[in-house]
């Protein structure tokens, strides 16, 4: 990537996060170390990945270059400037504009899901800041988009799973931790859910 596109990412992100510091998560887009640590744990033969809060385009950046087909990642995104951004950056990729929690409906509406369900879905949501309702919500549509031994990959600054373990347990979920990864800005732990 041109440094000057990566500044300019970085600067449309941290504007968004003057204006909404919860929702949008964190000061700074992912690096590119946290980028493969999620890209690590997809399953093995990965084809059709959801992205959750594409943000300015680290994890969308790093899932192409990994060789996922742009007509095969859908990309969501809640906020209309970063939305707009990733929809000019990648034309090639499916961005929508929406909720997480309105992912099936959303996929459906794409035809995202007219090829079969998602073998991954990839998130940079802030979930440790949602409440325990909206967890479940996002969650609960996320593996209605996904294949059966599909995996949920979440990244968190926080110390412990972002997932409440009531949601986790009624949904059935299993949690594994993956990689801490220092060379981030916070420094963040990735976490995988299956069913
Ligand atoms: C921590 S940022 C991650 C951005 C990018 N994926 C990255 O790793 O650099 C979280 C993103 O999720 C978006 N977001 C927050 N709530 C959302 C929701 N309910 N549905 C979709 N996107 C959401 C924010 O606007 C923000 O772009």
């Amino acid at each position: 990537m041109k440094p000057h596109t990566r500044r300019r990412g970085a600067w449309t992100f941290f504007r968004q996060w003057l204006r909404s510091p919860l929702r949008t998560a964190a000061v700074a887009p992912s690096g590119r170390e946290l980028a493969a640590a999620m890209i690590a744990e997809l399953p093995v033969g990965t084809r059709r990945v959801i992205e959750l809060g594409g943000g300015t385009g680290a994890l969308t950046r790093a899932l192409l270059a990994h060789g996922i087909d742009g007509d095969a990642l859908l990309a969501l995104e809640l906020n209309e400037e970063l939305h707009a951004h990733l929809h000019a950056r990648f034309p090639q990729v499916r961005v929508e504009l929406g909720d997480a929690r309105d992912l099936a409906n959303v996929a459906a509406r794409n035809g995202f899901l007219d090829a079969g369900l998602a073998d991954a879905i990839v998130s940079g949501l802030g979930l440790l800041a949602m409440p325990r309702e909206t967890q479940h919500a996002i969650l609960e549509s996320a593996f209605a988009c996904l294949r059966p031994d599909g995996r949920f990959v979440q990244f968190t600054y926080g110390p412990q799973q972002p997932v409440a373990d009531e949601v986790v347990a009624a949904l059935g979920l299993q949690v594994r931790r993956g990689d801490f990864v220092l060379m981030n800005m916070p420094p963040a732990t990735v976490y995988v859910f299956g069913r």
